[in-house]
């Protein structure tokens, strides 16, 4: 281990300050074993269903990022007493659930959306919720539109400031009809957690039904909750009058999983990636296969490789789940840069995910991105009228460059091209990455990788 990353491991959670930069000597395959803990997309949110209970709720596999630090401090805000009580295992007491000042939930909300998920469960607890201008990552506008107009339909009254949104229950929330424009996985988590404790029935049309969300379901049926998933991305609740604790592992962090995979695909190198359950990466296993990459499924984890044969292109639209996650394409295309022939990408879930396709193209990748899609064989069905797509010619050499990380995923896909690229590297703003990736420096190094990273304190 070098002196650098030493350092930087004193300084605890480290990979953490938007200062962080971390120098790469690419060109040498990712080899090794790491484990994924709990779904960031899962954790954040079974973490605020604990807020719902009247006893202690038990989280386990809560992964160490930032994310969930937000979280943490949001519930911490409002009374909730949260203990780490073993390495990834967080206990929440939400007995006294308190009424926490503007500013204070302002200063903790940091960079994350998930804040807009306390607004069911404090309207409950409190008759009143407040959410501050929401971040996130810069992939699209990211309205909230479909979470304000849900909580509008269950009796809210909402007040727009320049502070952000203040919310009201007057006559307490009741069961409502709502169908969302479009299978939103956060409004329909914001439904479920608003749901369970209104007066009445709630049903949801064009529900999301992410794996992530059928954990949150199943964490709110521990509790207590009445949800059935119909068929048709139907989801009725039947309100309860009081919900317990919880006792749950969260699921696996199926974004993380496929990350390392198209990182052993586009480094040539061979990833065991512990913690992988191959049902919810089916999709992801199909198109890693037509690609050209190996995989081996094993009952503790995925074995992700290159084989040594040439990759292969493949066409691929992202979707709601069972489609292909938009979160997997962004490492995928790094991959594709290696693959013989032409690839096309679709983005159909946000408007602006494939800017990050820029700094690719600096490294030397053949990548052209058209701003409103393509029309004819590419497509199956047109999706959406955002949609973009990358059109990606390969093989292409690519060269070392300085990178600065735009997003999470995107983050990710310039470390994966770092680690691929022969010469030395540099990737700046690693801090995003610890958004979402627990550990990135110690999985790196256990991968074998060759660098250095400096931790600059401010
Ligand atoms: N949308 C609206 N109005 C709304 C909400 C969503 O128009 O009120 C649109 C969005 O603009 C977008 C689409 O609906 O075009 C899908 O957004 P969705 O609400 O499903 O996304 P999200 O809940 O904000 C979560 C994950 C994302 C992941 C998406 C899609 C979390 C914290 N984030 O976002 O994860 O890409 O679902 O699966 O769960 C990531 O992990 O890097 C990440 C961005």
């Amino acid at each position: 281990m070098n002196s650098l990353v030493k350092d930087a491991k004193k300084a605890g959670e480290r990979v953490g300050l938007i200062s962080d930069t971390i120098t790469i000597h690419g060109g040498k395959p990712l080899q090794g074993r790491i484990r994924v803990r709990g779904a960031k997309n899962l954790a954040t949110k079974a973490m605020v269903a604990a807020l719902l209970g009247s006893s202690t709720s038990t989280l386990r596999d809560v992964p160490n990022i930032s994310d969930v630090k937000v979280v943490r401090d949001l519930l911490e805000v409002h009374g909730v007493i949260v203990t780490e009580t073993a390495p990834g295992v967080l206990e929440m007491d939400p007995r006294n659930v308190l009424q926490a000042h503007f500013a204070e939930i302002d200063a903790h909300a940091g960079s994350s959306r998930i804040p807009i998920l306390f607004c069911g469960p404090l309207l409950h607890k409190l008759g009143e919720a407040f959410i501050p201008d929401l971040g996130g990552c810069r992939i699209g506008n990211r309205p909230i539109n479909f979470h304000l107009d849900a909580l509008r339909a269950f009796g809210a009254v909402v007040d727009k400031s320049y502070e952000g949104i203040h919310l009201t229950a007057p006559d307490g929330l009741k069961g409502a009809n709502i169908e969302f424009p479009y299978p939103s996985v956060g409004a329909t988590e914001q439904v479920l957690l608003t749901a369970v404790l209104a007066k009445g029935t709630t049903e949801l049309k064009n529900a999301a039904i992410e794996p992530e969300i059928m954990d949150l379901i199943a964490i709110l049926q521990k509790m207590g909750a009445i949800i059935s998933v119909e068929p048709n991305r139907v989801i009725l609740i039947e309100g309860v009058e009081e919900l317990g604790g919880y006792l749950h592992t969260a699921l696996f962090d199926r974004n993380e999983a496929a990350s390392w995979a198209s990182a052993a695909l586009a480094t040539r190198g061979d990833i065991f990636v512990e913690g992988a359950h191959q049902i919810e990466l089916m999709t992801f296993l199909n198109v890693f296969r037509k690609a050209g990459g190996a995989f081996d499924i094993e009952d503790d984890g995925i074995r992700f490789y290159h084989p040594g044969t040439p990759l292969k292109p493949v066409n691929v639209e992202t979707d709601v789940h069972p489609g292909f996650m938009t979160d997997w394409q962004q490492p995928l295309i790094v991959a594709l840069t290696q693959a013989e022939g032409r690839s096309v990408v679709h983005e159909t879930v946000y408007e602006n995910r494939l800017g990050f396709t820029k700094a690719l193209v600096e490294m030397g990748a053949d990548i052209v991105v058209h701003e409103h899609g393509l029309d004819g064989d590419y497509r199956r069905v047109p999706r959406r009228d955002l949609e973009q797509a990358a059109v990606i010619e390969g093989p292409t050499e690519l060269r070392a460059a300085d990178v600065h990380v735009p997003d999470l995923r995107g983050g990710f896909s310039y470390l994966i091209a770092a680690l691929a690229a022969e010469g030395t590297s540099t990737v700046s703003n690693m801090g995003i990455i610890s958004r979402g990736y627990e550990h990135i420096i110690d999985k790196l190094e256990q991968l074998g990788a060759d660098f250095t990273f400096e931790a600059q304190d401010r």
